[in-house]
């Protein structure tokens, strides 16, 4: 006798459904493998960028539609400035390109912008872009889409010290009053949750300097999927799995 067991394969797995009371309200993501992207094309590595750039807004689509509260995106890191002049220019332009496509769109999800990192360090060019986005989208109130530009974690964290430091030499600041929360809040996110998951694309699985501090209790999700080839399913499939998991923060 033989026991007939329930055939499956990949495309009759039915989709697990997103559970709408267990939505990520901070989701953060490392945006990484563009350049392989277009290398395996046989295009220049701007090439890549450019069409991440696009995947980008197919995401915050997505977000939106799911009433996450938080999108933070690992745009341009403090040790980017190590590529070549003219990649380094392309990323620089990519936001004013970015919010001269999508800014109407994103005023019509009610998609509020903000960044973090050293931004007065940045081309004068993108500042006026994103400043304008974000004068433009302040009183919106749905999905924050918050831009890591110019971001470093171990800086940001030295920042605050330094603050910290000199906030306590001023006696503005009692050194016993300094703990997580107080730290927190000097550091570029201190209006932000933390963020609940975290993504990386590209197969890699490091942090590289983001968000240290901020995802110490964040569950981590990472694909082999390249940046412009992530999507709303890929998406999809990271948040169900986060809703799958326990979060114990330290508990049992
Ligand atoms: C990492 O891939 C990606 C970046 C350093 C840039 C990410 C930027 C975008 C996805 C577009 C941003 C869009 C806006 C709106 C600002 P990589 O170049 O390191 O890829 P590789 O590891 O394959 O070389």
């Amino acid at each position: 006798m033989s026991i007939r067991l329930p055939f499956f394969n990949k495309k009759q797995k039915k989709t697990e459904e997103i559970k709408p009371d267990n939505i990520p309200e901070h989701i953060a993501i490392i945006m990484d493998g563009n350049g392989r992207w277009a290398s395996r094309k046989g295009l220049p590595r701007i090439a890549g960028h450019k069409e991440g750039m696009d995947v980008v807004q197919r995401i915050v689509r997505a977000a939106v539609n799911y009433k996450v509260k938080v999108l933070t995106l690992y745009a341009f890191s403090t040790e980017n400035w190590k590529r070549p002049k003219p990649e380094v220019d392309f990323l620089m332009k990519l936001p004013k390109e970015f919010l001269h496509i999508y800014l109407p769109e994103l005023m019509e999800n009610n998609v509020k912008i903000e960044t973090i990192g050293e931004f007065s360090s940045l081309p004068e060019h993108t500042r006026k872009a994103i400043n304008y986005a974000k004068e433009k989208t302040k009183y919106n109130d749905g999905l924050l889409l918050n831009f890591a530009l110019n971001y470093g974690s171990r800086y940001e964290i030295i920042q605050a010290m330094k603050q910290i430091v000199s906030d306590v030499d001023e006696g503005k600041l009692k050194k016993e009053s300094i703990d997580e929360d107080l730290l927190s809040n000097y550091l570029y996110t201190k209006e932000l949750q933390d963020p609940d998951l975290l993504i990386r694309t590209s197969g890699e699985q490091r942090l590289s300097n983001f968000l240290l501090w901020q995802l110490a209790y964040s569950e981590f999700w990472f694909t082999d999927t390249l940046w412009p080839d992530f999507n709303e399913e890929i998406f999809k499939q990271a948040i169900c799995d986060y809703q799958n998991r326990k979060r114990r923060y330290g508990g049992i």
